[in-house]
């Protein structure tokens, strides 16, 4: 029999997309599941990698649906933030004869044995939202344009200080980045770099305790208490004087750990401003923040139609069909350049939400009160 996974690259090409973009919804029936009728395509592992955001949870049950409406079953599992347990989830999966692989990675290189399995086992991969490094045998890759999020978050801070207006500045800044281990980091903080950095050779943005280095600046998993303690120590070490003007964060969670930090230093009270402070994902929390006058921004990933490219990529993978990806370049694992399908994501503040957000659908009024 020919390998499927010869089969799958040799149909990895680049098509345009009109996918079908349903709208799923962002609630189902997650859990670590295996229902969906008589499931004539077999079953499909979802590996994510934590319930302790609101999105991973609502990626989960977003796949879970749309892959059973494509006649599948399904079997959805929560890493949480382990690397080692996302692994024996993966290879206990691939025992129970799953047909194919969705996988949000924990740590972007820790999955190179369990996927050779999958390999050997003619396994069809997707990686979702986050590139697997380091191997041949990951077949797709469903995502958002990550160096846009960056540039969005960067785009935001320039304009909301005025600086793109004529202001001088100088305005005091800090830098906030993501996990090391997720390959996602690297995109959004060049993308959010590539529009800061001139400001800050100009002095007109200034990184008071002077850490502006990639690898000085990450917070392991994404932990929004890792970024509150960095940002406190920031706030004692460099700011006796002066004030923060805006805070570069890339992710809802570690935004929320960064507020809490300025509100004990007194940031957020009278005459003592919040400063700028982007973020990402949208999440309820966040978004309540935003419309309270907190947390400035936010950069929106439409959930629901990420889970619904993941799925139609991986039934056309399975019927022998060439998924539609729209970019073969920009996404080099090291071992090979992944096909991706890169979704467009939108910047959200107080001023837009409600037309993106809440006429979107992803969210109720009532949802947001
Ligand atoms: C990234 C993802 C972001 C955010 C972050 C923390 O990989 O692209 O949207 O969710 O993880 O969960």
């Amino acid at each position: 029999m020919r390998n499927r996974r010869a089969a799958l690259t040799a149909i990895a090409g680049a098509a345009s997309l009109a996918l079908a973009l349903t709208a799923c919804g962002q609630s189902g029936n997650g859990g670590s599941k295996d229902k969906g009728g008589d499931a004539k395509g077999g079953t499909i592992g979802i590996a994510m990698p934590t319930k302790s955001s609101e999105r991973w949870i609502n990626d989960g049950n977003n796949v879970v649906k749309d892959l059973e409406a494509k006649g599948y079953k399904t079997k959805l599992v929560y890493g949480e933030d382990n690397p080692d347990t996302q692994v024996s989830q993966i290879e206990n999966l691939i025992t129970q004869g799953v047909k194919g692989l969705v996988i949000a990675a924990i740590d972007n290189k820790s999955l190179n044995n369990v996927l050779q399995e999958a390999a050997d086992a003619n396994i069809p991969v997707i990686a979702y939202d986050r590139l697997i490094l380091g191997t041949k045998n990951v077949d797709y890759y469903a995502s958002f344009d990550n160096e846009k999020v960056g540039v969005l978050q960067g785009t935001y801070i320039v304009q909301k200080l005025g600086l793109d207006k004529g202001k001088k500045g100088p305005f005091n800044i800090e830098l906030f980045a993501g996990s090391n281990d997720d390959n996602n980091t690297k995109y959004f903080f060049n993308g959010a770099m590539s529009v800061l950095q001139p400001y800050i050779d100009k002095k007109q943005l200034v990184v008071k305790s002077g850490q502006t280095a990639l690898n000085k600046v990450t917070t392991l998993r994404w932990d929004g208490a890792t970024a509150q303690k960095r940002m406190e120590d920031i706030l004692t070490s460099s700011y006796q004087s002066g004030k923060v003007d805006a805070v570069l964060s890339p992710y809802d969670g570690i935004s929320i750990g960064v507020i809490a930090a300025l509100k004990s230093d007194g940031y957020g009270s009278k005459g003592q401003p919040l400063p700028v402070i982007t973020g990402q994902d949208a999440e309820l929390a966040s978004v309540k923040s935003i419309i309270a006058g907190e947390q400035t921004q936010t950069v929106y990933k439409d959930l629901r139609k990420l889970a619904d490219v993941a799925a139609t990529m991986m039934d056309d993978a399975l019927k022998g069909k060439k998924p539609q990806v729209n970019d073969t370049k920009t996404y080099d694992n090291g071992s090979k350049v992944v096909p991706a399908y890169l979704l467009q994501p939108v910047s959200v503040d107080k001023s837009n939400y409600e037309d993106v957000l809440v006429k979107g659908g992803y969210y109720t009024d009532a949802e947001l009160k």
